[in-house]
């Protein structure tokens, strides 16, 4: 059972959530192949219907029909039927993660006209930039009937059908309406979902969230069916999170909201913690290096006491975002090797996330116990 995921724009985070939501689910990931955004993965059991709505970071999937030879492509394809619908006009698209392009989109053309079908190729024509640098192309229009990829593997090349795509309308639907919003500090639950994959969180198990704000996190999770406690200092917040979570009708059952510090509130039992603690000021201009040091510092400090104070709690990983300060043309991040000393932790992850006019981005932690020797 071979599957294409098409990684967004940061796809060295998509990859660890993919790889971590696949752990977690105890679908083994037999064998995995990267070429650009695209990542194949030979999975032990198949993939249900609609997984895709899982994921926060990843673009689309899509299922491996036959390993094809290039030289003999008509061989190895005319046997395949292509398109299942009964209108006889088609609009199809090509993901290409191949040299081969120009080949499957020549044979394509041919066997559609063999069959008599009014086909029209779609081009990819919206681009996602990429945090690496370059762009992603991804279809722009919902006309298409089908979408085909092909994939350049290590000695073979892989043709296959999208078959799951995000509903990003109904991610921002729910994003814009609920009751209440706080822009300026809201993590998008796009990056919400990747956090949770990241941890691990299994259904049912406890999340905890000691950063929660207006719960955006904790309403993605819920939604996976995951039971949460989100923990915030600021009464007005946890306020928002209430209304916030009322709003979405969430059974009152499988979450609790405290307005508490998190370095000091005790006793609260989880899986996990996933969250987006406090970045620092909302910054309109570049800081200096020593405002970045100082945020860093108490950033530092904020998120020794949360995970020391959690710790004897916590069975699973510890996942939180934190400040990625824009100096000039570098970036200053937290020291990593502190927190693990003075937590006991080790480092599973840490991958950067940011965008280049954004003066403070993220780097996101993924934290182990440490396994005793
Ligand atoms: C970046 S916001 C979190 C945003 C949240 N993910 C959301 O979508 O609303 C950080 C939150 O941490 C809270 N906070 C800061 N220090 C805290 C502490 N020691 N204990 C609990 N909450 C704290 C702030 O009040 C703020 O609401």
């Amino acid at each position: 059972m071979k599957y294409l995921f098409v990684l967004g724009r940061n796809a060295i985070l998509s990859k660890a959530e993919v790889f971590s939501y696949f752990e977690k689910e105890e679908n083994k990931i037999l064998n995995s192949e990267e070429n650009g955004n695209g990542l194949l993965v030979e999975l032990t059991h198949p993939l249900p219907l609609n997984s895709i709505r899982f994921f926060g970071g990843v673009v689309a999937i899509g299922e491996v029909i036959s390993e094809v030879n290039i030289k003999e492509l008509e061989k190895d394809l005319d046997k395949i039927n292509l398109y299942s619908g009964t209108e006889n006009k088609l609009n199809y698209a090509l993901w290409s993660f191949s040299e081969n392009f120009d080949e499957f989109q020549d044979y394509l053309k041919a066997r559609f006209k063999k069959e008599k079908l009014k086909a029209t190729l779609k081009h990819l024509t919206r681009n996602v930039d990429l945090q690496s640098g370059g762009k992603l192309e991804i279809p722009s229009s919902k006309l298409i009937d089908e979408e085909f990829f092909i994939f350049d593997g290590k000695g073979k090349t892989f043709f296959g059908k999208i078959t799951q795509n995000p509903d990003y309308s109904k991610m921002e639907e729910r994003d814009m309406e609920k009751p209440v919003r706080r822009e300026s500090l809201a993590i998008s639950p796009r990056l919400s979902k990747i956090l949770i994959n990241l941890s691990k969180v299994k259904k049912d198990e406890t999340l905890i969230d000691p950063f929660c704000g207006i719960g955006v996190l904790l309403s993605e999770a819920l939604l996976l069916g995951i039971k949460v406690i989100g923990i915030d200092k600021d009464k007005d917040a946890i306020n928002g999170a209430k209304q916030n979570l009322e709003w979405f009708k969430f059974k009152k059952e499988n979450y609790k909201l405290l307005n508490s510090d998190s370095t000091k509130v005790g006793g609260e039992k989880g899986s996990a913690i996933a969250t987006e603690p406090d970045l620092g000021k909302t910054l309109k201009k570049m800081p200096t290096k020593n405002e970045a040091k100082k945020t860093l510092e108490s950033f530092e400090n904020l998120i020794i006491g949360v995970i020391n104070n959690f710790k004897g709690n916590i069975s699973g990983r510890i996942v939180f975002s934190s400040p990625y300060i824009r100096i000039g043309k570098e970036r200053l991040k937290c020291n990593i090797e502190k927190i693990l000393e003075k937590t006991g932790y080790e480092l599973k992850y840490e991958i950067p996330e940011y965008r280049e006019n954004q003066f403070v981005g993220r780097v996101i932690y993924v934290l182990e116990k440490r396994v005793k020797k």
